[in-house]
């Protein structure tokens, strides 16, 4: 017993250096802070993974604590995309990433860039520019290039991944690089492998991901999961910087889900060669009003944290997943109810900022992949 005590020691230690390791090539982050020893980022250092949130500037203020004390990770809930960095043309707004930045250092913690180049949330100077003609493809291609080297220029050397192109694929069935993309219709197809290149240049060291929803078979036909994988192991030929495929993982309890088919996929895009990470995970479901958030169908109560068991389960067999973000803390400010009418209760904590039993079933599954069930005694009697 003991010295299987010591040897989860020795592991943990082992682990904990790895990623520090794995961390401080690209990015440092130091700092005193120690988290909860039952916190789900301290389950999750000895086999390195880390697990993440978004924050947005608010929820950062109102949920410090938790946000420092459970994740090792975060994401800018909005605060790197290009509407905030750039809202008037040539004035650049770094305020909302650089805070982020000082948190996470603080809180010893990595940051997700996010994102680049993605056809929702640009600054309107750019999209009317093109709508009324004053900006030319050829301009806009300029000014795609600008910003991809300006926004990871700024924060070289402080993120760890980045999602440079969000969504770019069709949901139809097959999928294919969508053709109506703000970008490809613009600039061409070439040019998911260019922004790559870009980013490259800019920051050599950021592990680069391409970024997207229901990528991993959550629709169960893996018809995107199939363009995306078909596209990646093209860029690979092309020699195009691509070193992570990010999988966003909304899930929706109305809809079935596997999780040893994520797994399959994710095992896929790393058997190219490529991380993987989990980058927007949240599992919603029907509520009866967007502030209780209480699920109208009580199964949901169930299916909503096996959800989230099984998404972890799939990062957590395969090697190459670095992390495992979820896209919020709290049910009181997800995104969901604003874009998904009648539904809610997507997040690990509740209203109230409780913990929900969907962080219970991580811990749970944290603490068994530390290889931390009880060994059996022997057969005898
Ligand atoms: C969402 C933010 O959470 C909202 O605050 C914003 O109004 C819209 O965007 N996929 C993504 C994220 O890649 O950037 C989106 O974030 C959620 C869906």
């Amino acid at each position: 017993m003991r010295s299987r005590r010591l040897l989860t020691v020795v592991a943990a230690l082992a682990g904990l250096v790895l990623t520090g390791g794995t961390a401080s090539s690209a990015v440092s982050s130091h700092s005193d802070f120690r988290p909860p020893a039952d916190s789900l980022r301290a389950l999750a250092a000895p086999i390195g993974l880390r697990l993440g949130t978004a924050a947005v500037p608010s929820e950062l203020a109102a949920y410090g604590q938790i946000i420092g004390d459970q994740f090792s990770v975060v994401t800018p809930g909005n605060e790197m995309k290009w509407q905030l960095v750039e809202p008037t043309q040539g004035t650049y707004d770094w305020s909302g990433g650089d805070n982020l930045i000082a948190f996470a250092r603080a809180h010893d913690q990595l940051v997700r860039g996010h994102t680049l180049a993605w056809h929702n949330q640009l600054p309107t100077w750019l999209t009317d520019g093109v709508t009324n003609g004053t900006i030319s493809d050829e301009q806009l291609r300029a000014l795609l290039h600008k910003h991809v080297t300006d926004e990871v220029t700024h924060f070289r050397g402080k993120i760890w991944q980045w999602d440079v192109a969000n969504e770019f694929f069709t949901d139809s069935t097959p999928s294919q690089l969508n053709p109506n993309d703000f970008w490809v219709r613009h600039l061409g197809p070439g040019i998911l492998e260019d922004v790559f290149r870009w980013a490259r240049a800019a920051d050599p060291h950021a592990i680069l991901c391409y970024n997207d929803y229901n990528i991993a078979g959550e629709d169960g036909s893996n018809a995107k999961a199939d363009a995306v994988y078909a596209w990646a192991k093209q860029a690979l030929a092309h020699r195009v910087p691509l070193d992570c495929i990010g999988d966003q993982g909304h899930l929706d309890t109305q809809y079935g889900f596997s999780g040893p088919l994520m797994q399959q996929d994710l095992q896929r895009y790393a058997d190219l060669g490529l991380k993987v990470a989990i980058t927007e995970a949240d599992v919603r479901t029907f509520v009866n009003n967007a502030t209780d958030n209480v699920p109208t169908d009580h199964l949901a109560v169930f299916a909503q944290p096996f959800e989230y068991d099984q998404m972890l389960k799939a990062c957590l067999f395969v090697r190459q997943c670095l992390s495992f973000t979820i896209w919020g803390l709290t049910d009181a400010s997800s995104w969901i109810p604003a874009v998904f009418a009648g539904e809610g209760y997507a997040l690990i904590y509740d209203v109230n900022l409780n913990p929900k039993p969907a962080y219970t079933v991580l811990q749970q599954d944290l603490r068994l992949a530390n290889g931390s069930a009880p060994r059996r005694p022997g057969t005898g009697h």
